[in-house]
């Protein structure tokens, strides 16, 4: 098994990641996230907002609709230009992404014969619209509204998550390229002449984001596009490439987009969306630097980032011959802070105490009683809950615990009534 198999397995197996519409055969480049994998996906959306929106003061957050006007994607561009090339193969009728190597995915083998590549349009059409394929839009749209309500001033930014769709030709690396992803991306409002700065400091800033996250540096790197590949309203853009187990790809990028777009709308709604600098009287369109990120990207990277598989290193009563599996999530992303575990079901009573105790510090926290305290210590490092806090017999004698560290499991008993401060 590869790792990305390894990693579809797990995650289907401890419910975080399922295919959508499962039972009736799925729906391609569709997943659905379990209870865990909810909780994973929140944790890195409010991390995302809480570094960007709520910890600085020259950002502020909306949510645009996810139908929009069609007036706005012929304005943008996306209507003529959100393209990408298609070649269908003669021989078994499937379709391919031009520059995705078809050659290497088509069931002919060496005997297929491929179309002239055709542009396809990769927006989800509907009867009047389309899906947005990138929450930006909403952003350029509001400017004007958003700049008065908050009374923001040069350089300033909007920022959203949100639900965006694409009709990717092939949908293919489990989240990496799907359907219909959340997309968190800021929009900054610069003076030309200061985007190139800030250019540079945005990328210092998005970067510094991923590593919070608990990804190892070495698996980040650097790639700008050669200018004959830019989007169509882009003057720069780097991405954050990340070492996922089938290659080196994008993770999350940053434009420099000009004034493109509020220059387009600006002409195709007859809207004045100059901005007017009350110090220097000066009206003019700003430019815009947009870092933009797929949580579901970035989620999959801190999962194979945080995956481990290690010789068994608790003690089960079952046959331990297979592999153990640890999910290494930073603890401030973990789906689950803290594992209540009785040692026996004799002392439910004591660890359901301790259970109520944490809960009213910690929601999210989980007491299990069943199987062997081995196996549970197992599932706990699966679904990578950082601690274990466990009761046995001498509990009721010291009132005192043991807390299990996930990645070193080193055991340290403590004071019932001292264990939250030590976890928090
Ligand atoms: N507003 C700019 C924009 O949408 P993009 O590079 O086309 O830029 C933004 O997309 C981010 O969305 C990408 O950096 C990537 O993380 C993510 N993304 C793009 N297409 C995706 C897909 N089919 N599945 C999952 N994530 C995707």
């Amino acid at each position: 098994m590869t790792k990305l198999e390894k990693i579809v397995s797990w995650a289907k197996r401890r419910g975080f990641i399922i295919p959508g519409s499962e039972i009736y055969g799925g729906l391609g480049g569709v997943y659905d996230f379990g209870p865990y994998g909810l909780a994973l996906k929140n944790n890195i959306k409010r991390l995302w907002w809480k570094t960007f929106v709520e910890d600085r003061d020259d950002i502020v957050g909306i949510e645009s609709a996810i139908l929009m006007n069609r007036a706005v994607w012929q304005a943008s561009g996306h209507e003529t230009s959100f393209n990408d090339e298609l070649v269908e193969c003669k021989k078994c009728n499937k379709r391919f992404k031009a520059d995705d190597k078809p050659e290497e995915k088509c069931q002919k083998g060496g005997e297929h014969e491929f179309t002239k590549p055709k542009s396809f349009n990769t927006m989800f059409k509907t009867a009047d619209t389309y899906l947005r394929p990138e929450t930006a839009q909403g952003m350029f749209t509001d400017f004007k509204q958003v700049l008065e309500v908050s009374r923001q001033k040069i350089p300033f930014g909007v920022a959203q998550i949100g639900k965006s769709f694409r009709n990717e030709i092939n949908t293919k690396d489990f989240l990496f390229r799907v359907r219909e992803f959340e997309i968190a991306e800021i929009e900054y409002f610069v003076k030309k002449g200061d985007d190139d700065k800030a250019f540079g400091e945005w990328l210092k800033l998005w970067e510094e984001f991923i590593l919070s996250t608990g990804i190892k540096k070495e698996n980040l790197k650097h790639y700008e596009h050669p200018k004959e590949a830019l989007s169509h309203y882009s003057k720069k853009t780097v991405d954050i490439n990340y070492n996922y187990p089938f290659g080196w790809k994008e993770l999350t990028g940053l434009a420099n987009r000009t004034d493109f777009d509020l220059k387009a709308h600006m002409e195709k709604s007859g809207q004045d969306l100059n901005y007017f600098d009350p110090e220097t009287n000066e009206k003019y369109i700003p430019y815009v630097i947009e870092p933009t990120l797929g949580i579901e990207r970035l989620m999959l990277a801190i999962i194979c980032d945080a995956f481990e598989e290690v010789k068994p290193r608790t003690k089960t009563t079952e046959a331990t011959t297979g592999k153990e599996v640890i999910l290494h999530f930073s603890p401030k992303l973990a789906p689950i802070k803290v594992a209540v575990l009785p040692l026996t079901k004799k002392l439910s009573k004591e660890a359901k105490e301790v259970y109520s105790e944490l809960k009213k510090c910690y929601s999210d926290i989980e007491y299990d009683e069943s199987g062997s305290i081995g196996r549970r210590y197992r599932r706990q490092d699966e679904i990578g809950t950082p601690f274990c806090v466990t009761i046995d017999f001498e509990t009721l004698k010291d009132k005192k615990v043991t807390i299990r560290d996930r990645d070193t499991m080193k055991q340290e008993r403590a004071k019932i009534n001292k264990i939250a401060e030590m976890i928090k």
